[in-house]
């Protein structure tokens, strides 16, 4: 993780993005060509790519469901995407209508098109433009503190992002700068595509499909995954799980998996005698 990560290239119809990619397999209409040739290539070796990011999806918003249920009316969706429905911000002011969403993306189609939304929305969404890999400034970003107050539980989603952070810009620091900020009682949404159990082929196959995208897919083991929720986070239960089977362990696991899982950020405990 560094300061100095080169930004998001400016809109451009040529190199596809990983926001267009994925709204191509959720059926949007916010792609272009080389998007399309770019997800046609993966469901030529994962027909399923389209259930797999609708399961993604539907994970998302029981996950917003879990925390909203558990208290929480505050959200950062990091990586929030080109807009669809149901979204974040629906679920959530649906439990509480006075909650508030902060969405982050650093691609130009999802920033415009989110602006248009939460011009159109009454309250409860915000976006700003911002980069994953440059966490303290999204945490520092004057708007998100004007939504969001960082001295009461936060739930951050960070939902099929990291798996477009290469290991060298280090995704567990980026978590880190996270978990350590959001104060104890906060909940932290992951989730991302796995190399274990799935045809390590296949696996070069997709990779190479997303080689010329503004960002490289690159697949992490389960291990890999897990680790990145650090000692001061408890997973809930059922812990990590393919995301069509989280949080009941029933759906329908794809051939190209993404996993899931939810956890606490932890009260600090203070030894006896300390
Ligand atoms: C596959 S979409 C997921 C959208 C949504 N989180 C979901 O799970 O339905 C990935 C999103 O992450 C965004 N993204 C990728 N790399 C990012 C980065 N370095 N900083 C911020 N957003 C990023 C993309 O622009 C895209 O909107």
């Amino acid at each position: 993780m560094n300061d100095d990560v080169p930004s998001q290239p400016p809109f451009n119809v040529t190199t596809p993005t990983p926001a267009r990619i994925y709204d191509y397999y959720l059926g949007g209409k916010d792609n272009f060509p080389a998007d399309r040739e770019a997800g046609e290539k993966v469901m030529r070796v994962f027909p399923q790519a389209p259930e797999l990011a609708l399961a993604n999806r539907g994970f998302l918003l029981r996950a917003v469901r879990y925390c909203a249920d558990a208290g929480i009316d505050q959200f950062i969706d990091l990586g929030t995407g080109i807009p669809t429905s149901p979204n974040v911000a629906e679920i959530a002011c649906a439990f509480n209508p006075r909650a508030r969403v902060i969405g982050v993306d650093n691609d130009p189609v999802v920033l415009s098109h989110q602006r248009a939304h939460a011009s159109s929305v009454s309250g409860g969404y915000t976006i700003v433009e911002g980069d994953v890999r440059r966490p303290w400034a999204i945490l520092a970003d004057s708007r998100l503190n004007e939504v969001i107050d960082l001295s009461r539980p936060v739930a951050v989603l960070c939902v099929a992002v990291l798996h477009f952070v290469p290991d060298a810009e280090d995704p567990a620091g980026i978590l880190g700068a996270f978990t350590d900020t959001i104060t104890a009682g906060s909940y932290l949404a992951v989730s991302a595509v796995t190399s274990t159990d799935t045809d390590p082929a296949v696996v070069t196959q997709i990779e190479d499909a997303y080689k010329n995208a503004s960002a490289p897919l690159i697949f992490r083991t389960a291990d890999q995954i897990l680790s990145w929720f650090g000692p001061s986070l408890d997973l809930v239960h059922p812990g990590l799980l393919d995301v069509s089977q989280w949080p009941t362990g029933i759906g329908i696991p794809t051939d190209v998996r993404i996993l899931g899982g939810v956890a606490r950020k932890r009260r600090r405990v203070h030894p006896p005698g300390a």
